[in-house]
């Protein structure tokens, strides 16, 4: 393809993660703040020019499309969002990353428009962590939308756990055994400096070694080695996976802090508001909504975003002296 968006480094970015809204009825500690201020409606993309955006990303080689938030299913409408874009020439996969709880009344909504892969994130099965950790009491709702989901027939079921140090450490092993039960595929996430209220440290996040050592104590794993690269598929894959050897379900970790994967990087984001960002820690974004609504052209737009991707950092610097956090917490990028 003529017209890719490969970078300084040679990455191609396939990959587009577009945040519908910033609003989410979670406040999780490592992700926002109790009292979030939320963007006002008029500065969110409208449906059709999130179709608009993507249809230029498309012809810039982007293939795989996940729908991000806040949370994503808190604003009407997200399965006939799904629905269009699917039907966007070159777009080959998409994906939703959700709470869950919106699943109990809009699994089969999504479903039958052609949605099949769906994140969800819980970090214990614990009510009472459950609590501390989302500042709500909805254990209970989040298990009922990811089995709504399942009847529906989605698959895979990815369950995203982020793992914090003096937390969770004790849950590993039991949401390894929930996960296994059902057929989800469990990932534990490093936890990354994106929370609001500064409270990640260092000594936070439970790195993705001690963790698939500590299930395989228990239910013995083994890599899933495709393409020849050990332990990740695609090599622009977030998560290393393994499966458990006796049932076949896959386990993972996306070690973004103590084994970064930023050398093989496809992703960029676009913000609720329209922002596109070429890094979770990029410290500058570039708007393409205010153009996009001032009728610039197709060709300009594109322009602008393969002027961002040349410009996108080697990687995050997360574990470098002069890191620097971004503006944007996790809810106002979208994960
Ligand atoms: P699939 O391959 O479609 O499952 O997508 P995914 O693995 O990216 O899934 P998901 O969106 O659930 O991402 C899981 C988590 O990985 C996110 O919530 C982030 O915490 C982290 N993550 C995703 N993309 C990146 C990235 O580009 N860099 C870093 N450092 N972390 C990322
Ligand atoms: N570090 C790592 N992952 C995070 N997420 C949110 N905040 C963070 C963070 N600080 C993950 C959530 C959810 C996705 C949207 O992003 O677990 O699955
Ligand atoms: Fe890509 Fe940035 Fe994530 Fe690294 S930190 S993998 S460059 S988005």
């Amino acid at each position: 393809m003529k017209q890719q968006l490969r970078d300084r480094f040679g990455r191609i970015h396939t990959n587009l993660r577009i945040s519908v809204t910033d609003v989410c009825n979670f406040r999780c500690i490592y992700c926002m703040p109790e009292d979030m201020a939320f963007m006002p409606d008029a500065a969110l993309m409208k449906f059709d020019e999130i179709l608009h955006l993507t249809r230029i990303f498309a012809g810039l080689g982007v293939n795989k499309v996940r729908i991000t938030g806040g949370e994503p299913l808190v604003r009407a409408g997200v399965p006939q969002l799904i629905a269009q874009l699917k039907q966007i020439n070159g777009v080959k996969d998409i994906s939703l990353t959700t709470n869950g709880i919106g699943l109990i009344t809009q699994a089969q909504a999504l479903y039958d428009a052609g949605l099949r892969r769906i994140n969800v994130s819980l970090d214990t099965l614990n009510e009472e962590k459950f609590e501390q950790m989302t500042r709500r009491k909805v254990l209970s709702r989040v298990i009922a939308g990811l089995k709504a989901a399942h009847q529906c027939g989605f698959d895979p079921i990815k369950v995203n756990a982020v793992a914090m140090r003096g937390f969770t450490d004790d849950e590993i092993v039991e949401l390894a055994t929930f996960a296994r039960d059902n057929g989800y595929q469990l990932r534990f996430i490093e936890f990354m400096p994106l929370d609001a209220d500064d409270i990640w440290g260092r000594n936070m996040f439970i790195p993705g070694k001690e963790i698939i050592e500590k299930i395989n104590a228990v239910y013995p794993l083994e890599p899933v080695t495709l393409n020849g690269d050990a332990a990740r598929d695609a090599k622009s894959d977030t998560a290393k996976r393994y499966r458990f050897a006796d049932n076949g379900t896959e386990v993972g970790v996306i070690p973004s802090v103590s084994e970064p994967f930023c050398e093989n990087c496809n992703r960029v984001r676009l913000t609720a508001d329209g922002k596109f960002r070429t890094c979770l820690f990029s410290l500058t974004e570039t708007d393409l909504l205010t153009p996009l609504r001032n009728g610039a052209s197709d060709e300009a737009i594109a322009q602008l975003i393969r002027d961002a991707v040349a410009q996108k950092a080697a990687g995050h610097k997360i574990n470098a002296a002069d890191f620097i956090k971004p503006e944007r917490n996790m809810s106002r990028i979208g994960g």
